[in-house]
């Protein structure tokens, strides 16, 4: 099976601060992924060091067939184009309709644009059917501010799947969401990865959603891979240590 990601000993600093450490990492096409870890634990970072959002270092650090240590300014707007992100607050523009915001998703591959009304007739049909494809083609002309949370995270992923990604970063998408809401939408990028044959990798809060939702459960604590395990074969004991409180620093007298 391809390997989307493959990493190797990536570690992400701020300053003095080791944010992930020496974190080996593949993901193969077709997998659904969670990362869990307390907060702190350099989730979100592992996330957005796949496309290089944050200052990386690794042996080796491949994503969507690209060595991404080497890429530079075009080849890396090119890889964030193949990479979809979903985001916890959707990062919709809420004054667009859904249409519109799924139609900014085709934006690198639409040359110059105007959001006005200068997307091609195939770029609509395509955003319409992208709509439909995640219940809401009836909401199309709507701002995106009037629908429920749950909804406007499915035009969150319509719009991450206009730039037919070859990988699905998501980063808490449910934590926003009331738990009827979170299935549904973890459900829905469960299938619409799998139809793609695209694999998904999510940081979640709820294990009990990584364990219903995902194929593999990683587990991240200080920064570090701690937990990598098939979600079914997860380990109460592996996830207490994962979620085990830091030891109490006390000020200096
Ligand atoms: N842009 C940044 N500049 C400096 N430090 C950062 C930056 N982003 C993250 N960090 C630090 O890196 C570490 C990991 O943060 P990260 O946001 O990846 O954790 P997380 O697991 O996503 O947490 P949460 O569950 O709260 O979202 C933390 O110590 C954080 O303060
Ligand atoms: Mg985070």
């Amino acid at each position: 099976m391809t390997a989307v990601v493959r990493a190797r000993r990536l570690t992400v600093r701020f300053g003095g601060n080791t944010a992930l450490e020496a974190v080996d990492l593949d993901v193969h096409a077709g997998e659904v992924v969670a990362l869990l870890g307390p907060s702190g634990s350099g989730k979100s970072t592992l996330l957005r060091a796949l496309t290089r959002m944050v200052p990386t270092v690794a042996d080796e650090l491949a994503v969507a067939g690209r060595d991404v240590n080497k890429l530079r300014g075009g080849q890396l707007r090119a890889l964030r184009s193949d990479v979809g992100y979903v985001f916890q607050h959707f990062h919709l523009v809420p004054t667009l309709s859904c249409l519109t915001n799924v139609l900014t998703g085709g934006l690198h591959e639409a040359g110059t644009v105007n959001l006005l009304g200068m997307f091609s007739t195939a770029q609509r049909a395509k955003a319409l059917a992208l709509l439909e494809r995640v219940g809401l083609e009836q909401r199309a002309r709507e701002r995106c501010r009037v629908l429920s949370g749950g909804q406007q995270q499915r035009v969150a992923i319509a719009r991450a799947l206009m730039q037919d990604p070859q990988l699905l970063l998501a980063d808490e998408p449910v934590s926003s969401l009331d738990p009827q809401l979170a299935d549904s939408v973890l459900a829905l990028l469960r299938e619409v990865a799998a139809e793609r044959g695209i694999p998904v990798l999510m940081s979640l809060h709820a294990v009990d959603l990584a364990r219903t939702h995902a194929d593999r459960i990683i587990g991240l604590r200080h920064g570090r891979v701690i937990i990598d395990s098939r979600a079914h074969q997860l380990d109460d004991a592996a996830l207490t240590r994962l979620y085990q409180p830091a030891p109490e620093v006390h000020d200096a007298q």
